[in-house]
């Protein structure tokens, strides 16, 4: 592990519904490219010098910062030992040049000295966190007065398709169910302002993120790419899921069909609506 990644705690027992797998790790990579165009249309930190994102995993978002806004610094924190050792193999060459730093650390709990920062971001963590209000709490700590943090969540229960498609409805159902089990919040997305309100920030904007499919998109790579790229994220969970009987690999193999399906019918409506917040320390 490089120099620059420090370890405050060796280890957590929180269960992490996507797991840690290389795959899973490959995953994230591949869904922050696949997915910047639509978080980072409303983001901005041309301003900013030295930023932190919370959550970061393996540094995908980090590597997309560091492409859009060349000057910045970043420091990176998550509370995965195996993430943060995955993110500084996959951002050594920025470590080295002293570009970017990386932290574990513990349930929302930042090991860094108040206002050093002056800019920040999260990104698909808070429907993580035992307590996002925390999270919110302890990166505003961090943040410089005036600075500006973007929010990215989910909000699972927003997700349609069309026509309906019962196999898939089945397995979302129990997939949010064993996400709420993990006391994570699948539908955090929706509670974000509000809880932005509660933790200190003023000048809290929201708006909606829809990854939307209809008969508009007429280009058929996209109409595929944005189906599998939906597939994979949430067959993820697929084996926890099966190792404790909460779903068969039937369901499964049903439901690939019918979302496969949805790629090649013009007919077909899918929506997945992230949403976003910017607010104010
Ligand atoms: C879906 S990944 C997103 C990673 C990165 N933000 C991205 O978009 O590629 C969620 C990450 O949040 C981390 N995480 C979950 N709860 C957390 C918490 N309370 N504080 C910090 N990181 C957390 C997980 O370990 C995981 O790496």
């Amino acid at each position: 592990m490089s120099t620059s990644t420090i370890s405050i705690s060796n280890h957590n027992t929180t269960k992490y519904i996507h797991g840690y797998t290389t795959d899973e790790q490959d995953r994230l990579i591949k869904q922050s490219n696949f997915l910047e165009p639509y978080i980072y249309s409303n983001v901005d930190f041309s301003n900013c010098h030295h930023i932190i994102e919370v959550g970061c995993g393996v540094g995908a978002q980090i590597q997309l910062l560091l492409n859009r806004w060349p000057h910045l610094k970043i420091t990176g924190v998550d509370i995965s030992q195996a993430q943060i050792h995955r993110a500084s193999e996959f951002l050594k060459p920025y470590i080295e040049a002293g570009r970017v730093s990386l932290y574990v650390s513990h349930d929302g709990e930042l090991p860094l000295p108040d206002e050093c920062f002056d800019g920040a971001l999260i990104c698909f963590v808070l429907e993580h966190a035992h307590n996002p209000l925390n999270v919110l709490k302890q990166i505003k700590r961090v943040m410089k007065s005036g600075s500006s943090l973007y929010c990215t969540e989910a909000f699972n229960a927003g997700v349609h398709t069309y026509p309906t498609c019962l196999a898939f409805q089945t397995y979302w159902e129990i997939f949010n169910r064993y996400q709420k089990e993990l006391k994570g919040d699948p539908d955090v997305g929706l509670k974000l302002s509000n809880l932005a309100l509660k933790a200190g920030f003023s000048e809290v904007n929201a708006n909606c993120v829809p990854i939307y499919l209809d008969d508009r998109v007429k280009d058929t790579s996209r109409r595929i790419n944005l189906i599998d790229w939906f597939i994979e994220a949430i067959l993820s969970v697929a084996p926890a899921l099966i190792a404790q009987d909460k779903i068969t690999p039937y369901l499964i193999e049903e439901m690939k069909q019918e979302l496969s399906w949805l790629k090649h019918n013009q007919d077909t409506v899918f929506v997945y609506p992230f949403q976003q917040i910017k607010a104010v320390k």
